[in-house]
Order: structure tokens, then sequence, then C-alpha cells
């Protein structure tokens, strides 16, 4: 029997590999709330490598979310071209007014608040409360599917399984350094625990994985016949 998997171990992992990414905050500094929802509504559909350009020029062009809010939305949408789905361009403009005009220019600090937002869904809210303002939110992405599924060796197949590992996740989360908890589970996910040929000779939870322990981390996340 496997023993529970440790958050202080993949935090231990993160200290020691975290990516270093353009609105990642650096070790001791505060996250910018305005880098962290940008960010997390380009990655909606774009890759990490990929998002890399856009951001650093829409950064330099929109600089805060009042400049941004400021902003024409036929400017916002030029900034946009090449990331596609330009809905979310139009809801991370009408986002940028509603923090402006409802919130001061301040973004909401919980989940429940942050839902209220144009474009923010129950994943970018967790995402933004857990990474922005440490607060102990699970945002499950493709990559955290993965993680938690294997972890557990989840048979219950997606996408009806998504309230599960949902939970299982939400089980995870420690009252400690929650946001960089969430940062490293997508790091894992990203670099470690891969949809093929996973390193788990690298993996800080290598001991607590069932999938691993039974040699089918690969077969995870079960998906539905179609
Ligand atoms: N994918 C989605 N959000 C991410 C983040 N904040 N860091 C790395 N990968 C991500």
């Amino acid at each position: 029997k496997s023993p529970p998997p440790d958050p202080a171990d993949l935090l231990a992992w993160y200290d020691l590999n975290r990516r270093r990414l353009p609105w990642r905050a650096e070790p001791g500094q505060a996250p910018d709330p305005y880098l962290v929802w940008v960010s997390e509504i380009m990655l909606q559909q774009t890759t990490v490598k990929a998002v890399g350009p856009y951001f650093a020029s829409f950064l330099a062009a929109f600089p805060t979310v009042e400049a941004l809010a400021a902003a024409p939305v036929e400017e916002v949408l030029r900034r946009w071209a090449g990331l596609g789905y330009y809905a979310r361009a139009r809801n991370l403009h009408a986002c940028a007014r509603a923090v402006t005009e409802r919130c001061g220019g301040r973004f909401p600090d919980t989940e429940p608040g942050l839902r209220e937002l144009p474009g923010i869904g129950p994943y970018t809210a967790a995402a933004i409360a857990a990474i922005a303002f440490d607060r102990p939110a699970a945002a499950v992405d493709g990559n955290v599917e993965r993680v938690v599924t294997r972890l557990f060796a989840l048979e219950a197949p997606l996408p009806a399984a998504k309230p599960a590992i949902r939970a299982l996740a939400a089980g995870l989360v420690p009252s400690v350094r929650p946001g960089d908890f969430a940062q490293a589970l997508m790091d894992l996910g990203a670099t470690v625990c891969t949809p093929r040929a996973p390193a788990c000779a690298l993996c800080p939870w290598l001991a607590p994985c069932a999938a691993r322990a039974d040699g089918t981390q690969e077969t995870f996340p079960r998906k539905a016949a179609k």
C-alpha cells in the first residue's frame, strides 16, 4: 500500500524546479493579479510556449487593468490577433471595464467574487484565487486531471469523472502556500507527468502514485469510449 501524497514533497520539488514564466512572481515577491488574470485567459486555449511573446507585447500595450479598460475594444482585438478565439478578447476587455468600474481597479480576491466577472469560469476563478491571492483553491486543468487520476489510479472515465477529480484535487490543497501548490501541480503535469512517457523517476510523488505502482501511468486519465 502506497503512502498518501504529501503536499510538502511537491512544494520542495517546485522550489528547485519551478518554471520561470513572464507572469509568475519571483520567490518572495507578491504576484500581480492583473498579470495572473491575463495569462490565465491567454493559456485557456494556447500553450505556455506560444503565449510568451503575445503576453509580452500585450502587457507593453496595456500595462494595467485601467489601461486595458480605457482602450477601444478594436485595439484590444488587434493586439490579440494570432491568439484566436476572439470571444476571449472581448470578455477580457469587458472584464477589465468591470474591475475598473465596479471594483475600483482591484480584482476580487475570492473565487465567488471572481466568478461574477465576465469571462471568468470555475477554473479561472480558482487559478486566480490561488496564484494571485494564495487562497486554498483547486485549479484543475487538463494537466492537473492527468496528475490526479494517475496518483489515485482513478478508473472513472472523463468527462464524467471531472467532479470526482476536482474533489480529489481539493483534498490535496495544503493550507500553507496554496498558490505555489497550484502552480507546482501545473508544472508537474507539464514537465514530469506528461501524457506520453512520464518522467516518473523525477517525480516527487513517485512513492504515493497508485498508477505508477501498477505500471499503468500512461493509461490515465481514462476516457469514455466515443
Ligand atoms: N497553465 C495554465 N495556467 C498556468 C500557469 N499559471 N502556469 C503554468 N502553466 C499554466
